[in-house]
């Protein structure tokens, strides 16, 4: 694999972002502005699959899942479905598994689904990626679904995960690719055509459904996101494609001191 890093690419630049303070704050306002339609508009423009991809991920780290003593961080947890689908997988003796976001709107709702639902363990936290509440070494498990794309430094972002994640944790995160292909000529078209004009109109909101588009062509490819994992610290790097690469898994462990 080659894994020469883009240097150019550091992290989310929605319209209007200048830095990395000003890009992170477009962020948290395009997400809370969603928040109430998030999850009707994931399931529909996803036609559902994504509950496929958040099984499948937590899946991955069953053999962390299992240890009642493991610590889990879910990154940037916005309604809390990837936290819920690792809470599913884990030991009945129950890890602690946390949510962690920026948007308290977004954790409103993660905190309105956990009551009705299963009362467990689940904890939700308002934090920002790149300046985590936790001490070095806590987190036996930290994942990111769909979230760590938004962060306004990618590198900053994987340092922090390395930095919370104790030697030998491991790092699971999910997010958007872009399939080849006919498949991937198809899947453009109503990734860049159809679903901006659909989550439009369901969300009320004119922006952050064109933004997804661009923020996916704009990330990482998975050698150079592979190269930035190992720059930070993680070994046995891989990358998994869900569904013909439309999405996909990047995992890595932490070095040993
Ligand atoms: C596309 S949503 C993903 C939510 C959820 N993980 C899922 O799979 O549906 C992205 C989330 O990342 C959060 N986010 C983006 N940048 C963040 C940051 N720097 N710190 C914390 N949360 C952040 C947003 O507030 C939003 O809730």
């Amino acid at each position: 694999m080659d894994q020469e890093i883009n240097q150019r690419i550091v992290g989310a630049t929605p319209a209007g972002a200048r830095d990395r303070e000003s890009s992170a704050r477009a962020i948290r306002e395009m997400f809370t502005s969603i928040a109430p339609r998030y999850d009707l508009l994931n399931h529909v423009l996803s036609f559902n699959i994504d509950r496929l991809w958040w099984w499948r991920t937590a899946r991955r780290f069953d053999a962390i899942l299992k240890r009642p003593e493991a610590r889990v961080l879910d990154l940037c947890c916005g309604t809390g479905d990837m936290a819920f689908a690792l809470r599913r997988r884990a030991s009945s003796a129950t890890p602690q598994i946390l949510g962690a976001d920026f948007s308290h709107a977004m954790l409103q709702r993660a905190a309105a689904k956990t009551e009705k639902g299963s009362g467990s363990t689940l904890r939700w936290i308002e934090a920002d990626a790149l300046r985590l509440p936790f001490p070095d070494g806590y987190f036996n498990l930290v994942t990111s679904a769909f979230g760590f794309r938004n962060l306004a430094d990618y590198d900053a972002g994987l340092r922090e995960i390395a930095r919370v994640l104790a030697p030998g944790g491991e790092c699971g995160i999910l997010d958007f690719g872009e399939p080849g292909g006919l498949l991937g000529q198809c899947y453009r078209v109503y990734f860049k055509k159809v679903l901006p004009a659909v989550g439009t109109v369901i969300s009320g909101v004119r922006g952050p459904y064109a933004y997804l588009p661009a923020s996916v062509e704009r990330f990482p490819s998975p050698d150079e996101m592979i190269g930035r994992m190992r720059q930070a610290g993680f070994r046995e790097t891989t990358w998994t494609p869900y569904t013909f690469g439309i999405a996909g898994l990047y995992r890595g462990v932490k070095e040993s001191a």
